[in-house]
């Protein structure tokens, strides 16, 4: 077991709701978890976006915001951070990865462009697809397979992307998703990435990386590639992050802040590009829709982040909550991601078809029996096809269990996996879910449910 590297300041206290409430509350919310009240929630798996414990450094910094519109000096600890930790020269800031997802794609993309990549985000995807563009997937094959235990399942498939890249002249540029998020959280190797950037140059494509958990994917390289097992963190970032052109930073994940993001860069004709656009919709280029105070915790929290105590830690707990519900029965995909454990709910519940979304009804289901909140991501989040409107199957129909950044306890997981045994003896009472009401964008987030008698 791994030492946690912290000790506990400040408690926040969990409600503790009955079973019989937790079914009421949930029909209430139209059987979508979204619409649940934190305090009705006992264990928050939801995500671990902007939901990490700051540290001391952090909240202390938070004394040092300077709300300043132009020159705040927030901001100047916040570039320097982010040019010290990761290398870029040119940054700009904005509220969250979304901002940057919508400030960096509307400027880089129109109607007919492509983008390619390892399996993008829901929002990146969503702001691609907004933007008239599309996304061809060239994430490597093992990603895809139950029974593969590869160590970098993040991976992109090099010969599709160079075919890819050859053939299709509408690709704007690669996309690398480190760690990629949508097939579990599972890391993409530095032998992986030099082979991506070598094609990307080849071809004459921009490389770019979605960020938002680079420090987790810097661990496992360092765990996983044998050249690096001897390299600090620090360095095996700025190795990542050498063969990028710039990089989106959801600054809610590895930064550790609760709220924040920016784009990196090295191009100063792209930061120029750029800047208009981040301006009309982020804010001035010194806060980009953050407070100083905002800032001032990023900043500490770039350094925080790749320390490798925290970050053995941190692996170590979803390890561990997976590895347990592994052993007790309940399918997952291993092996385990950094921030996240995914439950296979096609294979967990085989009664229930994709288009009955088995995972949102696992999810249900947890929440009913434990007070335990996590998210699907499967069909229902996938959504429907822009061009033809029809459902679109996801390649898995996944439970996701995102871990908050040093908040939860090994008690906590303990429980976790009690609540799941107890799931394991009756599942075949679970029964899927059909639309009360579907969103027509992002829709998980939005619509309401029937559970299907
Ligand atoms: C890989 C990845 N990219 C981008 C985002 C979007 O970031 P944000 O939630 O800060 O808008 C997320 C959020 O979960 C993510 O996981």
């Amino acid at each position: 077991m791994e030492l946690p590297p912290f000790k506990t300041k400040m408690v926040e206290p969990l409600t503790m709701r009955t079973r019989k409430e937790r079914e009421g509350l949930i029909k209430k919310a139209g059987y979508n978890l979204f619409f649940i009240n934190s305090a009705d929630v006992m264990i928050d798996f939801l995500t671990d976006s902007g939901t990490g414990a700051m540290s001391e450094n952090q909240w202390a910094a938070l004394m040092q915001g300077d709300e300043s519109y132009a020159g705040s000096s927030s901001f100047i600890r916040f570039k320097k951070a982010v040019q010290k930790v990761l290398g870029f020269p040119f940054v700009i800031p904005t509220h969250q990865g979304r901002g940057a997802e919508s400030v960096f794609n509307t400027v880089l993309l129109n109607d007919g462009d492509s983008v390619t990549g390892n399996s993008p985000f829901d929002t990146t995807r969503a702001h691609i697809e907004n933007r008239g563009s599309k996304i061809i997937d060239v994430t490597s094959g093992e990603a895809f397979s139950k029974k593969s235990l590869h160590g970098f399942k993040g991976n992109v498939n090099l010969k599709k992307l160079e075919r890819v890249l050859i053939k299709n002249k509408t690709i704007r540029y690669v996309l690398l998703t480190i760690t990629c998020n949508s097939v579990g959280g599972q890391p993409v190797s530095l032998e992986n990435i030099r082979g991506v950037a070598k094609i990307a140059k080849k071809c004459s494509v921009p490389l770019f990386y979605d960020i938002a958990r680079f420090a987790e994917n810097s661990f496992f390289i360092k765990e996983r590639e044998k050249r690096y097992r001897n390299w600090p963190i620090s360095k095996i970032v700025l190795e990542t992050m050498r063969h990028a052109d710039g990089v989106l930073m959801s600054a809610k994940k590895d930064a550790i802040a609760n709220m924040g993001g920016f784009i990196a860069m090295r191009d100063p004709l792209l930061y120029k590009k750029l800047a208009p656009q981040a301006i009309l919709h982020e804010g001035f280029l010194n806060y980009g829709g953050m407070s100083g105070r905002d800032m001032e915790t990023v900043a500490k929290g770039l350094y925080e982040g790749i320390e490798e105590s925290y970050l053995r830690h941190r692996i170590e707990q979803a390890r561990y909550l997976g590895e347990s519900l592994h052993k007790a029965g309940v399918p997952v995909l291993r092996p385990i991601g950094g921030h996240a454990v995914y439950v296979n709910a096609s294979e967990f519940l085989p009664h229930i078809s994709w288009d009955r979304f088995p995972a949102h009804a696992l999810a249900i289901s947890l929440y009913i029996e434990g007070g335990i909140r996590g998210v699907e991501i499967g069909s229902l989040m996938e959504g429907r096809n822009p061009e033809t409107g029809e459902n679109r199957k996801a390649r898995f129909e996944l439970l996701r269990l995102a871990i908050p950044r040093r908040v939860y306890s090994r008690e906590h997981f303990d429980y976790t996996i009690d609540v799941f045994k107890k799931i394991v003896k009756d599942k075949g009472r679970i029964k899927g879910m059909k639309f009360n009401y579907e969103s027509p964008i992002l829709r998980h987030f939005s619509s309401t449910f029937k559970l299907l008698s």
